[in-house]
């Protein structure tokens, strides 16, 4: 399905020195798989590397693959894949204040035509119907949670991509955002979720950490 081979990427600290995030660290999210946790230090690279699977950080070495082809890492490409295949729920929703819900939501399916119907459905199917005509700044954590997650997966994504998804909630709303899951995985839609907590990690078939630059199993400490 998706996979990233020997990638490697080191970022400028502020202070000017050079900093190794990854260094050959390899993954593969397979046609079997349907959820993957991965968990991992602060600072560790894991937003980063959730931004590699989307497309939105191009700047590594190394290979992204999609069903045995190599994408090239060209921005126009990456795009592409992005817009047809993932969807991402950032840390901080990344939701717009001065537009509506179903505005937001529309704003995550690329073919204008079906933006409104689809965004629609995706309300409904996280149960925010109700929402709709609301401005985000006026919702709960567990809301504006639906709503990232609504303009995620409107466009049907093969993969949903969750940047610590239940890092803000209390443990009522992240139980409700662990069932949405469960459903989105029921629908076919595969879940890598970046996590620092155990209950949510323990609900995901498979379990890595970012641990010395590499994508290894997770070990419990
Ligand atoms: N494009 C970038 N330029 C400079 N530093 C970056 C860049 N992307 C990430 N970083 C740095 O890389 C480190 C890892 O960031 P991040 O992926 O957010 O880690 P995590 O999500 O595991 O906490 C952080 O120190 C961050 O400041
Ligand atoms: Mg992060």
């Amino acid at each position: 399905m998706i996979a990233l081979r020997d990638v490697s990427k080191s970022v400028i600290e502020p202070d000017g020195s050079a900093r190794v995030l990854f260094d050959r660290l390899d993954f593969e999210l397979s046609d079997q798989d349907h959820s993957v946790a991965v968990t991992g230090r602060s600072g560790a690279g894991k937003s980063t590397l959730l931004r590699i699977l989307a497309g939105l950080d191009t700047d590594f070495t190394g290979t992204y693959m999609h069903d045995g082809r190599i994408l090239q890492r060209t921005a126009p490409e990456m795009a592409a894949h992005r817009l047809r295949h993932v969807g991402l729920v950032t840390q901080d929703y990344s939701l717009l204040n001065d537009r509506s819900v179903l505005d937001n939501v529309r704003l995550g399916v690329p073919d204008r035509a079906r933006a409104t119907c689809g965004a629609l459905h995706a309300l409904e199917a996280v149960g925010i119907s109700h929402l709709a005509s609301k401005r985000p700044r006026r919702l709960s954590g567990g809301e504006a949670q639906r709503v990232a997650i609504a303009r995620a997966i409107a466009k049907h994504p093969t993969v949903l991509l969750a940047d610590e998804p239940t890092g803000a909630l209390d443990e009522t709303t992240e139980s409700e955002v662990l069932r949405l899951f469960d459903q989105l995985q029921h629908g076919g839609c595969k879940l890598v979720i970046v996590t620092h907590s155990d209950r949510v990690a323990e609900r995901c078939e498979r379990q890595l950490q970012v641990h010395r630059h590499q994508l290894v199993a997770r070990s419990v400490s």
